[in-house]
């Protein structure tokens, strides 16, 4: 038997550049690049809506193109009734990302560009998701909740809608100042294994909607986006600060992967880091917050000294969303309130590049077997 002349595995696909990309950039020396913008010149100085226009649209809007993409986005937020009334039936112990990867799939049975497959439809077609995934997640909140699922506003910016139809309560202008940060920082990050997932649907031509729901399952686990839930488990399981390096070299010691630590790409600090944890420190006065902090500081100096490895954006990301009252379960569906538009702009991306995501694998069974009918086995 031949072997495929390109069969050799690279196991992981670490290492592996699968396709050209202007969107992002992941520097391993610990920087990351938004279209060309280093992100530590944009957190803080921009809204989330810049850098979903940003994303999506390859440049930088000016003020009338923000003012029109923010009412866009507003507007795009009511969801169909069918969405509503089947998050509303949904199975009680569902996590929220099981539903929002079923109702952003379901989402995609109501688009009201049907069929049309042209830029100009996807573009708004990613506009509409980008407004609409933070809305299924507030849905499923409230809804639980027994609470009514509200309108947006006109006047507030996406950050400051998502906050209030989550919480049901007006944002205070620090909360949404995180959230923004949150988002902005959350919104892409080169081909992570989510947005590849997306890409390889795309490639074959399929739908957005199909291509953002293999998405959001691949952010799921906890080895990607997962990890943040996972580490809230870790701060809620370790009750006293003495316990925390017994907790940790007690993992380490059992080869066990420390939540929130450790990156693929990153041999430096993870450039997020710092963001998310200067966003904690400015939440400190919140006493429990306070408490997570501090264990989280010393989590990451034990982790270090052992194991010289840094944490990742889902480690601080975990206490923001704590300190802006986000229950855990929500953790991840937050993170994928903001990656959609790194992904929407990523499937655009792949459908303009036409080529078929499709490697090949190393086989490493048996050949020319002698088949045994039924009888004799
Ligand atoms: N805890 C302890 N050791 C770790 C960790 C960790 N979190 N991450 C990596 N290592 C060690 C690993 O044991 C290995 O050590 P050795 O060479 O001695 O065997 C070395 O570092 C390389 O690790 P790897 O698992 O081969 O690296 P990878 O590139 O395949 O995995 C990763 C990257 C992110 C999956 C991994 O670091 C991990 O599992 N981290 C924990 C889960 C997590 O926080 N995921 C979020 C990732 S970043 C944001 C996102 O995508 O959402």
């Amino acid at each position: 038997m031949t072997e495929n002349s390109t069969s050799k595995v690279v196991r992981g696909l670490k290492g592996v550049a699968a396709a050209e990309t202007r969107i992002s950039y992941v520097d391993f020396n610990g920087f990351l690049y938004y279209l060309g913008y280093n992100i530590d010149d944009l957190v803080g100085r921009v809204t989330y809506a810049e850098v979903a226009y940003l994303l999506v649209h390859k440049r930088l809007p000016n003020r009338q193109e923000l003012e029109r993409f923010k009412s866009e986005l507003v507007s795009s937020m009511r969801l169909p009734d069918q969405i509503v009334d089947s998050i509303a039936r949904s199975p009680i112990d569902s996590h929220p990302m099981d539903i929002l990867r079923t109702e952003v799939s379901h989402l995609g049975l109501y688009d009201p560009d049907g069929e049309v497959f042209s830029k100009e439809t996807n573009i708004r077609r990613a506009t509409r998701l980008i407004a609409q995934v933070p809305v299924i997640v507030a849905t499923i909140f409230r809804t639980r909740q027994n609470q009514p699922v509200l309108e947006p506003k006109d006047e507030f910016n996406l950050a400051q809608n998502f906050l209030y139809m989550f919480t049901g309560r007006m944002p205070e202008a620090a909360e949404s100042n995180v959230l923004h940060r949150y988002m902005t920082l959350h919104a892409d990050h080169g081909f992570n294994a989510s947005t590849f997932a997306a890409r390889v649907t795309a490639s074959t031509n399929s739908d957005m909607y199909s291509a953002i729901t293999s998405a959001i399952g691949t952010l799921k686990g906890p080895l990607h986006g997962g990890a943040s839930e996972k580490v809230m488990d870790m701060l809620d399981d370790i009750n006293l600060e003495q316990e925390i390096e017994e907790y940790i070299m007690g993992l380490l010691d059992d080869q066990k992967k420390i939540m929130g630590f450790g990156h693929r790409i990153y041999r430096a600090q993870d450039p997020r880091t710092k963001h998310l944890r200067g966003m904690v420190e400015d939440l400190c006065h919140r006493e429990r917050t306070m408490r997570l902090f501090k264990k989280c500081f010393q989590i990451e100096n034990i982790v270090y000294s052992r194991k010289k490895i840094y944490p990742n954006v889902d480690f601080y990301a975990a206490v923001t969303m704590d300190a802006l009252g986000v229950p855990k379960e929500y953790f991840t569906p937050f993170f994928a309130s903001s990656r959609i538009s790194g992904w929407v702009a990523h499937v655009i991306e792949q459908y303009e590049d036409a080529v078929l995501l499709r490697p090949e694998s190393k086989y490493v069974g048996g050949f020319n077997i002698p088949f045994v009918p039924m009888e004799n086995r």
